[in-house]
C-alpha cells in the first residue's frame, strides 16, 4: 500500500522531534501501521531553520495554507500552538477533509467543542494524545484502556515546568526565577510561561481529561485555577515536617452534586508514588470503579517524548483511515448523543481537607480560640504543629506559626470560619490555606 502523506505545520521543539522520530523509526512504524507514514511537506515561518532540520527530506514552505491545499496530503499535524492562527488552520484543514493531529491543549480546551463538531460534520478525526501529559498515553488509557470503568476521579501532575521548578527549588535550593529559566532552556515551558506557572496549562489538560472521563463537553471556563507563584518556601518545609509534599495537581472528581474541576498546589502524603514524581516528569492517577487506582507516569514535555504521542496518533489514524467514521473511537470517548450535562461545581461546594498556616501572637489561649471557631463551624482538626517562637522570629520573638491540618470539609464552610479566625486580634497576618488530598 502507498505511504500515507502528512503535512506538518510548525517545526519547533515538538515538530522537529516528530520529524526526526518518524524518520528514524519509519520501518518499525510502517510494520505497525500497515503502511508507511511520510511527512512530505513542512510549513514554518523560519524556513532556513526548517530546511536545516528537514535536510531535503520534505518540501519546506512558509505558508501553512499551501500544505492544507495540497490534495496529496491526508493528515495535517498542527504544532504551532496558541488559539490564533492555529485555530484557523485546524478548522481550514478539517474543512479541506484532512485528519488533524495536534498537541495544542490550549486550543482544544477552549475551542474543542467547535473543532470536534466541525470534524464530525466532515467525517475526519482530530487526535490529541500529545496535548495531555506529553509522552504518557493517558488519552488512550482513558478513552480505550479504561473504557469499562465508571471513572470516579483523576489527579495528575500534568505540567512538567512547574513540577520541575518545585523539584529544583526543594532539592537544589534554586530560586523560582532560575528554575523557570532552566525549564525554558530545556524546552518544557509554553511560549508564554505564565500559562505554566499560573496553572493555566494544567487546567487546559485537566479540562480535556475531565471531558473524556465523564462524557461532558470541554468546560475550561468553569475550571478553578491557582498556580505556584504564591507558594511560600516555608509551606513546602512545614508540609514536609507533617509528612506531605506540595505538588501542582490537576484534579477532576465525580460527586453526586456535579463535577469538581480544579488546579492548585496540593499537599499529598509523601508515601504516595505521585508525591515522588520529580523534575519534568508527569504522573496521572485515575480511579475507576472496576480497576481501582492506576498510575500513568512518564515524560510530560520535551521534543521526542511529545513526538512519541504525536506519532501514536498518526499510526491510529493510518490504521482507521478507511474505517467508517461511526466506527472510530469518539473524540471525547463517549458518543456525541450520549454526552452528559453534569454541572461543574463552584469551589465553595468542593469538599476536601486543608493545610492552614497562621502567624499568631505567642500567647496563652490562641490555639483554643482558633479551635473553638473551627469546631463551631463543624470543622474537624486532624493535626496541629506549633513552632517555637524563637525559630520563627529569633530569640525573644513574640510571634509563632500555627499549622493546622483539617479533615474533609466544604470549602464554603471553611472560608466562612476562616473569616472569623482572621478577625482574632492574635492572628497577625493573612492566613495561608492550601488544599490537601489523601488520594487513597
Ligand atoms: P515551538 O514554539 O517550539 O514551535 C512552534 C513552531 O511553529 C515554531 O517553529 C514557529 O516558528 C512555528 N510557527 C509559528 N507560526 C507559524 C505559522 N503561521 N505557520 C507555520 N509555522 C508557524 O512550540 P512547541 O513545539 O514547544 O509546541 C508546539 C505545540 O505543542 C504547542 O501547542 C504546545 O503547547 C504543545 N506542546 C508542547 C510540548 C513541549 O514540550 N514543548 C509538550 C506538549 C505539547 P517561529 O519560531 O519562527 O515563530
Ligand atoms: N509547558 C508544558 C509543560 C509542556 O511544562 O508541561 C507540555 O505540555
Amino acid at each position: 500500500m502507498k505511504p500515507i502523506k502528512v503535512g506538518l505545520l510548525g517545526i519547533g521543539t515538538v515538530g522537529a522531534g516528530t520529524f526526526e522520530v518518524l524518520a528514524r523509526n519509519q520501518e518499525e512504524i510502517r510494520r505497525r501501521a500497515g503502511r508507511g507514514i511520510e511527512i512530505t511537506m513542512v510549513a514554518d515561518l523560519d524556513t532556513d531553520r526548517a530546511n536545516r532540520i528537514v535536510g531535503g527530506r520534505a518540501q519546506v514552505v512558509s505558508d501553512a495554507r499551501a500544505v492544507i491545499a495540497n490534495p496529496d496530503i491526508d493528515i495535517v499535524i498542527e504544532l504551532i500552538g496558541g488559539y490564533g492562527i492555529a485555530k484557523q488552520l485546524v478548522l481550514e484543514a478539517i474543512a479541506a477533509g484532512k485528519h488533524v493531529v495536534t498537541a495544542n491543549k490550549a486550543l482544544l480546551a477552549v475551542h474543542g467543542s467547535e473543532i470536534f463538531t466541525a470534524a464530525r460534520a466532515k467525517g475526519v478525526t482530530v487526535a490529541f494524545e500529545a496535548a495531555v501529559a506529553g509522552g504518557v498515553p493517558i488519552i488512550k488509557a482513558l478513552r480505550e484502556g479504561l473504557t469499562a470503568n465508571r471513572i470516579e476521579w483523576i489527579a495528575g501532575i500534568i505540567n512538567g515546568t512547574t513540577n520541575f521548578i518545585l523539584s529544583e527549588m526543594r532539592d537544589k535550593g534554586l530560586d523560582f526565577a532560575a528554575a523557570l529559566k532552566d525549564a525554558q532552556r530545556l524546552g518544557y515551558a509554553e511560549a508564554d510561561p505564565t500559562f505554566d506557572i499560573e496553572g493555566v496549562d494544567a487546567a487546559h489538560k485537566v479540562t480535556l481529561m475531565s471531558a473524556i472521563a465523564f462524557g461532558t463537553p470541554v468546560q475550561f471556563d468553569k475550571a478553578h485555577i491557582e498556580g505556584i507563584t504564591q507558594l511560600a518556601a516555608q509551606d513546602i518545609k512545614y508540609a514536609e515536617q507533617l509528612g506531605y509534599r506540595i505538588k501542582l495537581l490537576g484534579i477532576t472528581k465525580r460527586t453526586p452534586q456535579g463535577i469538581e474541576l480544579r488546579v492548585h498546589p496540593t499537599l499529598v502524603p509523601a508515601r504516595r508514588l505521585i508525591a515522588n514524581v520529580e523534575g519534568a516528569m508527569n504522573a496521572v492517577v485515575v480511579n475507576g470503579d472496576a480497576v481501582g487506582t492506576t498510575l500513568h507516569y512518564g515524560k510530560g514535555a520535551g521534543s521526542e517524548p511529545t513526538a512519541s504521542a504525536v506519532i501514536a496518533d498518526l499510526v491510529d489514524i493510518t490504521r482507521l483511515h478507511t474505517a467508517d467514521p461511526e466506527h472510530r473511537v469518539p473524540f471525547l470517548a463517549f458518543h456525541p448523543d450520549a454526552m452528559s450535562d453534569l454541572r461543574v461545581l463552584p469551589m465553595s461546594e468542593v469538599v476536601t481537607s486543608y493545610y492552614l498556616r497562621l502567624r499568631v501572637a505567642d500567647e496563652a489561649g490562641v490555639l483554643a480560640r482558633v479551635a473553638t471557631l473551627m469546631a463551631d463551624a463543624g470543622i474537624s482538626i486532624d493535626a496541629v504543629l506549633q513552632r517555637e517562637a524563637d525559630e520563627i522570629g529569633g530569640e525573644g520573638s513574640t510571634q509563632t506559626d500555627l499549622i493546622i491540618l483539617t479533615h474533609d470539609t466544604r470549602e464554603g464552610t471553611l472560608d466562612a470560619a476562616l473569616t472569623k479566625v482572621q478577625a482574632l486580634s492574635s492572628v497577625l497576618a493573612p492566613i495561608v490555606r492550601l488544599r490537601k488530598e489523601e488520594l487513597a
